[in-house]
């Protein structure tokens, strides 16, 4: 059976059975726990938790899953798998645990021919959480399992949260059994090869504080219903049915190993080690994918960083399987045509992905090429000195100079037989964040940890956010930090976080730098300087008390800065319209990729399949956004269902948040985009938006500044004064000033190149004088003197025999020195008479070379050397006289 089919059942007997089918959430939910979407009942959280109201009692759902906690040992086991599919069946208050085992039991069991899975009834098996006699009262009367195939086991297995304070309850999962091929008897408490687990169904009852039941703590509270949050693995099921020995092998995954095989020109099967490259590539290839499309792009943090790992990865195993050419396109398409049918997102939004694992790759490519030189050689020093472990330094370099991540280090270093000094490595690195992050930190994380936010969260709710109607309103102060801790009171003075009930206030997001403004008390005034939201929900306004003692509990007004705000907003409709405008002309690959909107200006990233935008398609879009603004287009902000948007074409990055309510800011059919922003009333406010300048940041995404409003016409009008003092002093017109400016330089060049000639031709010709200058040390004519004019090399040489040959038969010792661009160049001659009494040219340069921080060296008649403190010429003619008299 193919694993859309497994899918498609599964919908269809819940769809059958009163569910609403909800489609897949994002990989990238709006959650601070999780990095990617892990289960399928993650974006149901707040119905569980009670903190909005289900739209529906009962739902299911197949969810697309990352979990990168092994990535390491992806492909050595053909268990690990970074992508899958979870297919869940949901109840919120609805049925409870007799329901669920009966949903799942007719599924796993029922008959292929009427829709259902067709398993054996004879070889499931089940667990329950050790106490837990209920479920296995259920179990025999529902499915009539006997006794030996119910086995209890304890929270470890069988009990279920998401790994953070939230719901999680007892667990109940349903086992496969694969035969004695695969291991010994006894059910899954003894193998759980053999049992491989299909089905895991939850019963959400509890709210799991700090610690976990999983480890036999209590709950901290009951949820406000009884709920069931299901997991069925449809790859798993997939191999099964498909009589297939693990998931690499299914319809969906194995054709991605096929077009490896095709590269490479090996095959799967013949040996490990090659297994295992071919496993890492089609589970990374799927996963890379997925997450592309729903809005990662490789970064350095994050997210961003498991996507490049992973696309790395690929690429690293092809050339370890021998590939040379490019490869992560091509998987990318397999990967596509796989999985389109289930997320036609990836046909459609298949020219970005192409896009953003090119330019991963040909900027991986040359990391990889500079970077392996250095670690070669590291390799062989390490050797050299007998060591198996690489120095944590050389590790930092890779990392800092040639951008080679610590894991890429660790696994080259591994397949060498080496390991990594990887306490040092972190030491640096540590030395180094903080270095560069210490004022930026203090702004933006604060101080209190994650945890005081949600106890303010948990007893007063989320801040109701005003702004995007009021820019003042009265509140109520509901929580207030000072150093990280929840304090009564806060006194003049303090550094402080406040929250309120409500706030006008914008938290900083999307992009859209936070408001700032006061909050007025009857005898206190906070000053705000900042508006994070450290919790989703919670919005916290950073600030001074600059008089009085602000209780807990007071009332406030609280006041946005309009004016700021107000160009904020131009900001960010002028962002949204380049936003649009860019896509007009680059075509829909050109994706948003971040942005900044501040007072004034703005910052637009985006990925460009085609490199840099040409300064006429720049000034085109330049021109097309400004006319928007004379068409003074209503700018329209909404709330619709996430499917409705998507009908009405909205650009939308990130999956939205929970629920399926999305908020949608429309200017016409000119843009329209998923949007929590504030905006102005109509484009005409914005006056004017001027493009300074258009450029790469790296990796295929390329960057457009922008300033807004009066900011924009104040630059204009500064250049404008700047060219017309040029003109002025150029005395030419504006329009010829390129010309104009270019024959200048010409000019000047050629000036230049004439005068070098001019002072090298003079101190050529200054032999005559310098030989008229000799001194006397110790009877030796010495001419030891810095010659001007950057004379260096073969001029120096030759200055040098000519000023000797003018000391004729007396003994005589020349030494120039000369400094061009922070460097010291000398020339030492003898003459016969010299060397006669035994002054060497070459035995000189050790006493004075030392002085200008060089060395060098040569034959008794001539030596010549170099040095790089040319401040040290003077003590260095000083030693040369020194060393004479002697
Ligand atoms: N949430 C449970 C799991 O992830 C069941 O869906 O296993």
């Amino acid at each position: 059976m193919q694993t859309h089919e497994i899918a498609r059942r599964f919908t269809e007997h819940f769809v059958g059975a009163g569910h609403t089918r909800v489609a897949s959430a994002s990989l990238i939910l709006d959650d601070p726990t999780l990095l990617f979407v892990n289960a399928g009942m993650v974006q149901f959280k707040p119905y569980f938790l009670g903190d909005a109201p289900p739209p529906y009692p009962r739902a299911t759902s197949i969810q697309k899953c990352v979990r990168t906690g092994d990535i390491d040992e992806v492909g050595k086991t053909t268990r690990h798998n970074t992508f899958f599919q979870m297919a869940g069946n949901f109840s919120f208050g609805d049925y409870f645990k007799a329901g669920a085992i009966e949903h799942a039991w007719n599924l796993v069991t029922g008959s292929q021919a009427a829709g259902g899975y067709g398993f054996d009834p004879e070889r499931i098996w089940v667990t329950v959480y050790e106490t837990d006699d209920e479920a296995i009262d259920l179990w025999k009367k529902i499915a009539g399992l006997p006794d030996e195939r119910i086995q209890r086991r304890d929270g470890l297995d069988n009990y279920w949260d998401m790994g953070v304070p939230g719901p999680g309850g007892p667990c109940s999962e349903i086992y496969y059994d694969r035969g004695p091929e695969h291991g010994k008897e006894g059910g899954p408490v003894a193998d759980e090869d053999r049992y491989l687990e299909i089905w895991n169904l939850v019963f959400m009852q509890d709210i799991r504080g700090e610690e976990s039941p999983k480890y036999g703590h209590l709950p901290i509270g009951s949820l406000p219903k009884k709920n069931i949050d299901t997991g069925l693995g449809i790859e798993r099921v997939a191999y099964l049915l498909q009589g297939v020995d693990n998931v690499y092998e299914t319809d969906l995954v194995r054709p991605v190993i096929g077009r490896a095989e095709e590269f490479s020109g090996r095959r799967y099967g013949a040996n490990h080690e090659d297994d295992v490259r071919f496993r890492v590539i089609a589970d990374h290839a799927r996963s890379g994918v997925m997450i592309i499309g729903d809005g990662v792009t490789p970064s350095n943090e994050g997210r961003g960083y498991v996507l490049r790992r992973l696309l790395r990865r690929i690429v690293r195993s092809s050339r370890l399987l021998g590939v040379q050419e490019p490869v992560l396109e091509s998987f990318a398409e397999v990967v596509r045509d796989a999985m389109a049918p289930s997320y036609p997102e990836l046909e459609s939004g298949f020219e970005r992905i192409a896009a953003v694992v090119q330019a991963e790759e040909e900027a991986f490519l040359q990391t990889l090429t500079a970077g392996s030189r250095i670690f070669d050689t590291a390799v062989a020093e390490t050797r050299k000195t007998g060591s198996t472990t690489l120095a944590g330094d050389q590790a930092f370099q890779l990392h800092d100079t040639f951008g080679f991540p610590i894991d890429l280090t660790l696994e080259m270093a591994a397949e060498q037989g080496l390991q990594v000094d990887q306490d040092r490595f972190r030491t640096l690195m540590e030395e180094q964040r903080s270095r560069a992050k210490a004022d930026a930190k203090a702004r933006k994380v604060g101080h209190g940890d994650g945890s005081i936010y949600r106890a303010v969260l948990d007893t007063h709710g989320t801040t109701e956010f005003l702004g995007y109607s009021e820019l003042a309103a009265e509140a109520t102060v509901v929580g207030l930090l000072v150093d990280g801790v929840a304090v009564p009171a806060a006194r003049e003075g303090d550094h402080v976080e406040v929250v309120l009930d409500r706030t006008p206030f914008y938290a900083e997001a999307g992009g859209q730098q936070a408001d700032t403004g006061e909050l007025r008390g009857a005898s206190f005034t906070v000053r705000v300087d900042d508006v994070q939201s450290p919790v989703a929900g919670l919005r916290v306004h950073r600030g001074v008390v600059t008089n009085g003692d602000v209780p807990l509990d007071a009332a406030v007004v609280a006041e946005v800065d309009t004016a700021r705000r107000m160009s904020v907003s131009r900001a960010h409709t002028a962002t949204h319209l380049v936003h649009a405008g860019v896509r007009g002309a680059l075509g829909p690959s050109a994706a948003q990729a971040g942005s900044l909107n501040a007072p004034g200006r703005l910052r637009f990233d985006f990925t460009s399949p085609s490199g840099a935008v040409a300064p006429a398609a720049l000034a085109e879009i330049e021109d097309e956004v400004n006319s928007v603004l004379q068409e003074n287009r209503e700018v329209q902000a909404y709330e619709t269902s996430m499917a409705e948007a998507r009908k009405l074409g909205a650009m939308m990055l990130f999956g939205e948040k929970y629920g399926d309510l999305v908020r949608v800011v429309d200017m016409g059919d000119y843009s329209r985009e998923l949007c929590g922003g504030t905006h102005v009333g109509r484009t005409g406010e914005l006056g004017m938006v001027k493009v300074l300048s258009e450029g790469s940041i790296g990796s295929g995404v390329r960057r457009v500044e922008a300033l807004v409003g009066l900011d924009a016409f104040r630059f204009l009008s500064k250049e404008h004064v700047l060219v017309s003092s040029i003109a002025d002093q150029l005395k030419a017109r504006p329009e010829d000033l390129p010309e104009r400016i270019n024959s200048l330089v010409e000019r000047l060049r050629t000036a230049e190149r004439d005068l070098e000639k001019v002072r090298a031709d003079a101190v050529l010709s200054s032999a005559g004088s310098l030989a008229d200058g000799a001194e006397d040390v110790g009877g030796v004519a010495l001419v030891a003197v810095e010659v001007p004019g950057g004379v260096a090399g073969n001029d120096l040489r030759a200055l040098a025999s000519d000023v000797r040959a003018r000391l004729g038969a007396r003994p005589g010792v020349v030494a120039l020195f000369s400094t061009d661009a922070g460097k010291v160049a000398f020339v030492v001659a003898t003459t016969q008479a010299a060397r006669d009494r035994g002054i060497a040219a070459g035995k000189l340069v050790p006493a004075f070379g030392p002085s200008v921080g060089g060395r060098g060296g040569g034959k008794p008649d001539l030596a010549q050397g170099g040095g790089t403190e040319p401040a040290g010429i003077p003590a260095a003619l000083d030693a040369l006289r020194a060393a004479l008299r002697a």
